[in-house]
């Protein structure tokens, strides 16, 4: 059995940080050890407390270890969408997504994407990503294949959509039906692996998939849901003229029981008291995508009201509409968006929230998200001093908040001296 132990500073959450003064929400170590065997963690502890017999040490001191960050929402077939210059949500999506998801249907490609998507995560700290894979089986196929190989943990399904998208890229609702009953019973629960039933959002579903879609999550309660909620006016407006017994957009996924502990709801912006209320009635996860709701211009995420009414709030790159792969820069922009709403989102938190905050979302923080002996050994290790200009801002830090601000609203892949999926290293 192999046994390596991980020195450096370490932090871990015990909690949701109440506030900037909670600090027993956490468990920080100046000189600290992780012990690994098999990759998962045996102990998290002071160095000079692990028993060493037999271990390779690797001394990433002075920076700072984390559990690798937990990205909730993003696209895999979307790696080369970001950046496309257009108005808002559905003109993006017609002028530039659609196009080019439809180049997915193509096995190797999908095969060569997937390497490169699950390196870029790694590279930017990221080591479990709820994505969504293309209309194709092959896309998902592909992506899990390539996740398994490096033992990472990953959500992702393959989209249904059978309507109002180009030809290439609509499934039909039994094709649909038919090759997620495969891609779970080939997938779900292998190694790392979990299925997300994913509906892409209610205008490319019509009544007849959302059924199927109804069905499949029936018979498969231990998947994930994934789907798109209330992201833009123009997307709210068409779902409600395309599904007309349906109360408000919420509606259409709750009467098709899509809502559970498990369903994850991208954007969720523009929300009724009444569908926050069944959202929280069915506890839903809200995801909050703040690098893609602003340059989509698709509105403010209001955090604070949906946590008020007891919901549990993920939050993502949903890349690409997002622009950053970085949860460090996702955190920025989501920061900077609870600023304009008098909200304010403090540096414990806001690291709680990318680690063991989405964990509990997910409903794996058991599993992940903390340094905890028992957990996954997914890691990362962050260096705030990574440019002349954070090295400059960090010369003035008067301690670990400061640092974690730092990273917080400077920090990006540059930050990430080292990615650790399952105990090993990543290159
Ligand atoms: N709504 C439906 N599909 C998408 C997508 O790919 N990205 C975003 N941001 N919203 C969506
Ligand atoms: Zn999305």
């Amino acid at each position: 059995m192999e046994r390596k132990i991980i020195r450096a500073r370490l932090l871990s959450f015990r909690r949701e940080p109440l506030t900037p003064d909670d600090t027993d929400s956490f468990r920080y170590i100046e000189d600290g050890g992780l012990l690994i065997e098999d990759g998962v963690i045996r102990a998290f502890d002071d160095f000079d407390r692990l028993d060493a017999t037999g271990a390779t040490v690797t001394d990433h001191r002075p920076h700072l270890v984390m559990p690798g960050f937990i990205d909730t929402h993003l696209h895999f077939p979307q790696t080369q969408v970001i950046a496309s210059w257009a108005a808002e949500l559905l003109d993006w999506l017609n002028d530039y997504t659609f196009p080019e998801e439809t180049r997915y249907s193509d096995p190797e490609l999908c095969a060569r994407m997937a390497k490169v998507f699950l390196d870029l995560l790694t590279a930017h700290g990221t080591t479990t990503a709820v994505a969504y894979a293309s209309v194709h089986a092959p896309s998902a196929e592909a992506l899990f294949a390539e996740a398994l190989a490096r033992n990472m943990r990953l959500i992702t399904g393959k989209i249904l959509m059978d309507r109002n998208a180009p030809d290439g890229l609509r499934d039909t609702a039994q094709s649909g039906y038919d090759d997620s009953k495969a891609l779970i019973a080939r997938w779900h629960g292998q190694g790392r692996l979990g299925y997300a039933i994913t509906p892409r959002f209610a205008i490319t579903s019509t009544p007849a998939q959302m059924e199927a879609a109804q069905t499949l999550a029936r018979e498969h309660p231990d998947c994930h849901i994934q789907t798109h909620l209330s992201e833009n006016h123009a997307e709210i407006t068409l779902s409600c003229q395309l599904y007309p017994k349906a109360v408000d957009y919420t509606d259409i996924y709750a009467s098709h029981d899509l809502l559970r502990e498990n369903s994850l709801l991208g954007h969720a912006i523009h929300l009724s008291e009444r569908e926050i209320g069944a959202l929280a009635e069915a506890s839903a996860r809200p995801v909050f995508c703040p690098t893609s709701n602003l340059y989509l211009g698709s509105g403010l995420f209001n955090d604070a009201k949906l946590r008020k009414a007891g919901l549990v709030n993920a939050i993502a790159s949903d890349v690409g509409g997002g622009t950053s792969y970085s949860m460090l820069q996702t955190l920025a922009e989501g920061y900077k968006i609870l600023q304009l709403q008098g909200q304010r989102m403090h540096p414990y938190r806001a690291f709680h929230w990318i680690t063991r905050g989405n964990a509990v979302a997910l409903g794996l923080e058991d599993r992940i998200g903390t340094l905890d002996a028992g957990s996954e050994a997914d890691l990362v290790v962050l260096n705030a001093c990574a440019t002349p200009a954070m090295a400059l801002r960090m010369a003035r830090a008067r301690g670990l908040m400061d640092e974690l601000f730092t990273l917080q609203v400077m920090g990006d892949d540059r930050a990430v001296v080292q990615t650790y999926v399952a105990g090993v290293a990543c290159t």
